[in-house]
């Protein structure tokens, strides 16, 4: 059996159980096993599709958005495999690896300054904006304001989580960035079952915590940064604000610990999944998103050594017997 598009490969990720320290069952759903790696393969492709079917979208056109990184990477990808150029505009913040990526898959990429609000005329959401004005033939799917983004997780995420856990779960914990995947897959499950809580993880500095004062943060993905029809307050039962910190600490804790090597805001989505959960029971399933890998962060040193750390390690308790039997030797 075989795939006659790499496009068709997008979706119907694995969702593994999670030995984190809690009374209920945590189930992580494995988005960064998507083709680009990561779960915005699913709103770039529908947004694309979507455009193409309306005609908003030609032969030999340009694709122009702002993205955090990971958006950008995804329709780099499919750029890439339907033709397409792209122009993607992303923050100082977005690690160099993403940025690679995005020019690795022959897109145009633009680095803009960091604004804490995406009202700065200098953000990179005005420019994606500006620039989508300025260039003939472009279109720019705007995953902010689009609601394709939220249909496309209420069309494929939400199902499939509903069937891989067989109508079990009882809760849903995911980033909340665009906020295209909380508010897609919870208008599904409460559908199915209003009982479920969804509950979404977002930044303490951002614009919805501070209230309209957003203040800059680490995080890459997540961050409620507007306020935009794909947000769906109205199927939140819980906003979980998770420091930088507290975030960065827990991605080298999942790959060292279980084996996940996973990204930033997956350390948000875990650190906020381990204090809530202590007080559910093991009749209570968890579902978490693992949005992407840890692989577009190596570099951010997060997973770097600590001093004790590495001197308790095998190699140098190695070396260090190695150079007490040449000192005995000599
Ligand atoms: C790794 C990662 N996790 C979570 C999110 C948040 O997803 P959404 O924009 O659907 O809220 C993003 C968004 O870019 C992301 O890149």
């Amino acid at each position: 059996m075989y795939y006659n598009s790499l496009l068709k490969t997008i979706g119907n990720t694995p969702l593994v159980k999670i030995n984190l320290e809690s009374p209920a069952s945590i189930l992580a759903k494995l988005e960064y096993l998507n083709p680009s790696g990561s779960l915005k393969d699913r709103p770039a492709l529908f947004m694309i599709e979507e455009a193409e079917r309306k005609g908003l979208l030609k032969a030999g056109n340009t694709i122009i958005d702002a993205s955090s990184g990971n958006y950008g990477i995804s329709l780099a990808m499919i750029g890439a495999i339907k033709g397409y150029s792209v122009i993607i505009c992303v923050p100082e913040k977005t690690s160099t690896e993403k940025q690679q990526t995005i020019k690795a898959y022959g897109a145009e990429l633009i680095v803009c300054p960091d604004t804490a609000n995406v009202e700065d005329p200098n953000s990179y959401h005005n420019l994606a904006i500006k620039l989508s004005k300025e260039i003939p033939n472009s279109f720019i799917p705007n995953q902010y304001l689009n609601l394709s983004n939220t249909e496309t997780h209420y069309k494929s995420t939400g199902p499939e989580i509903w069937h891989q856990t067989e109508g079990k779960i009882t809760h849903f914990i995911a980033g909340a960035g665009t906020c295209g995947t909380i508010s897609g897959v919870g208008q599904y499950l409460k559908q199915q079952n209003p009982a479920i809580k969804i509950i979404g993880v977002d930044s303490p500095n951002s614009f919805r915590a501070t209230k309209g004062n957003p203040k800059p943060y680490q995080i890459e993905g997540i961050g409620i940064d507007l306020d935009s029809p794909v947000v769906d307050y109205t199927v939140m039962d819980e906003i979980i604000e998770v420091s930088d910190k507290d975030a960065f600490s827990y991605v080298p804790l999942l790959a060292s610990k279980y084996g996940f090597l996973v990204g930033l805001s997956s350390g948000a989505v875990a650190y906020a999944t381990a204090q809530y959960t202590k007080q559910l029971t093991k009749d209570n399933y968890v579902v978490i998103i693992f949005g992407d890998s840890g692989r577009a962060y190596l570099t951010k040193n997060i997973f770097a050594e600590s001093k004790s750390e590495q001197s308790k390690s095998v190699t140098n308790r190695l070396r260090r017997h190695t150079l007490s039997n040449q000192k005995q030797i000599l």
